[in-house]
């Protein structure tokens, strides 16, 4: 199916591809996997749409890039996702891959959980509100999951996380609701990929202490990524294939890692991949997005 792999960069899956044309949107396209990933579109021609949380930052990160326009927005604010209001009318390509990881307990808008709000509930926000701009048969949407949605499905009786918190199942639910995302939407008729892009050393890690991150065998005693680590390139990869690939062309709905279609787990090793049940059941899926319309109030889909 691919001729890529792990160690593919956003580069090499894009060697060949003239995206003269096209209009992508990447939410955090300003750092870490979302860099890399704006730049590698621009390379290839698309005109790329970077809402930023920290504009300042994004003109910093982005300056020299190609074709690109920063507009404000903050993930954790509805108002804000609301007042988004994107330069072009039609979106081939939107990577909702903007995300936090492991934060001490925090709560936003409603009392909502953050991550739960930020990595899930503010992109299913953004991309109903963008939806006059998705066309069915063009757009893809492609949602930046983790393989650390193992540790957690949906806790429907307590997704903001009532009664107690957890840092990692925090995150964990969060990478689930984004791998369940995709697999609706694509029910609703724009097709949309899950991807975990592998482990990749970036600010993701900000909250985890240099100890911990050692302790968890991501990092050597020196500071280097541990073995199996990815670069930003090559985390970028799987995203931005899942946005431009031929191959996958009617195969929405799915969860990728190392530009394929991952196969469902066989292990409760996040390093070997691969996705569990919970995050790719329609059933699922169909029950997160009518909990996400209803708390916030936004659903032009069905
Ligand atoms: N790195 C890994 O090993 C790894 C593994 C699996 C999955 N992932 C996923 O990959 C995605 C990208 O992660 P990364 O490693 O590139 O992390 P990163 O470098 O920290 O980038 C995350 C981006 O999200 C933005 N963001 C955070 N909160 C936001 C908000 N409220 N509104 C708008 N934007 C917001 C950040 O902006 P600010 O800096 O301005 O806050 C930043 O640009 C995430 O979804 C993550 O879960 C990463």
């Amino acid at each position: 199916m691919t001729t890529f792999g792990a160690w593919s960069t956003a580069d090499e899956v894009l060697t060949g591809m003239d995206l003269r044309g096209s209009n992508a949107l990447v939410t955090g396209g300003y750092s870490g996997l979302g860099l890399e990933i704006t730049r590698a579109l621009s390379r290839a021609g698309a005109r790329v749409i970077v809402p930023a949380r920290r504009t300042d930052l994004a003109r910093r990160a982005l300056l020299g890039t190609g074709r690109v326009d920063i507009l404000a927005l903050d993930l954790a604010d509805l108002a804000s996702v609301r007042a988004f209001s994107p330069p072009v009318a039609t979106l081939d390509i939107v990577i909702a891959n903007a995300g936090i990881m492991a934060w001490p307990e925090t709560r936003v808008g409603d009392g909502w959980e953050a991550h739960f709000a930020i990595n899930h509930l503010g992109h299913y926000a953004l991309v109903n509100h963008l939806r006059p701009a998705l066309v069915p048969g063009r757009t893809r949407v492609v949602s930046v999951s983790s393989s650390g949605h193992f540790l957690s499905g949906l806790r429907w009786e307590d997704p903001h996380f009532e009664r107690g918190y957890d840092r990692w199942l925090a995150y964990a639910q969060s990478k689930t609701a984004n791998a369940l995302f995709a697999v609706h939407l694509n029910r609703m008729g724009i097709q949309a990929h899950a991807v975990h892009p592998g482990s990749i050393l970036t600010p993701l890690q900000r909250h985890i202490s240099r100890e911990e991150q050692v302790a968890q065998g991501w990092i050597t005693a020196d500071g280097r990524p541990a073995e199996g680590f990815k670069t930003p390139a090559q985390g970028a990869a799987t995203a931005t294939w899942a946005a431009t690939s031929p191959a996958l062309d009617g195969l929405g709905g799915t969860y990728l890692q190392d530009c394929a279609v991952a196969a469902p787990a066989t292990t409760d090793d996040m390093l070997v991949g691969g996705v569990k049940p919970w995050a790719v059941d329609p059933v699922g899926a169909a029950r997160l997005w009518e909990l996400s319309a209803k708390l916030t109030g936004m659903d032009v889909f069905t």
